[in-house]
């Protein structure tokens, strides 16, 4: 079974997560989505949050599993016999810090390829925190995310206020 695993912080998921999906779950037998505790980043929702709306927004595709991990990605994979890692492009921007990530994974377990896909054009603007900054001043983003993350995202700021 050729299993890939998409890893990220998915604070939340949006659009531009699900058009990589959609892509890439054609390419494998299962993907496991899976979000991780980056110690960078101040996550506005939990670990359990961000699992329950990708479970919500990808219960469309039938070969994609939800998870969390915390530690080494090689690690992980490595649990999982996993063949690749699956990350979405959007701009040049994005290719440098992809690279020396792919470059470091490759190191740490020589027998997983990092699989890059493009980004739609509509999407290359879309990250997770531009779409919180826009929820939270109020704008709507609703074109850009799940409805299920709409609806959440709806709930914090209204308990946030
Ligand atoms: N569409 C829309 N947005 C996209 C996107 C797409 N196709 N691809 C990436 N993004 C955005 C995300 O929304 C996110 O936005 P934000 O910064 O505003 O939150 C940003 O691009 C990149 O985030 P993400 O894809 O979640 O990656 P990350 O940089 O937070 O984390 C990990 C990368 C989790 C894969 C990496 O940190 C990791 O492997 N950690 C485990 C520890 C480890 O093994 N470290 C050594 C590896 S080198």
């Amino acid at each position: 079974m050729k299993v890939a695993v998409y890893p990220g912080s998915f604070d939340p998921i949006t659009n531009g997560h699900i058009d990589i999906l959609n892509k890439t779950s054609k390419l494998f037998d299962k993907i496991i989505v899976s979000v991780v505790h980056n110690v960078t980043k101040n996550a506005l929702f939990s670990l359990e949050e961000r699992v329950e709306m990708i479970k919500e927004s990808t219960n469309h595709m039938d070969n994609i599993e939800v998870d969390s991990f915390n530690g080494l990605l090689s690690n992980y994979l490595q649990e999982k016999q996993a063949i690749a890692i699956i990350r979405g492009l959007r701009t040049v921007s994005d290719f440098e810090y992809e690279m020396h990530m792919s470059m470091m994974n490759k190191m740490l377990i020589p027998e997983v390829d990092t699989i890059f896909i493009m980004s739609d054009s509509k999407n290359i603007y879309v990250s997770s925190s531009g779409i919180k900054e826009a929820a939270l001043l109020g704008g709507d983003i609703s074109s850009l995310v799940p409805k299920a993350v709409n609806m959440r995202l709806g709930e914090k700021i209204k308990k946030n206020d």
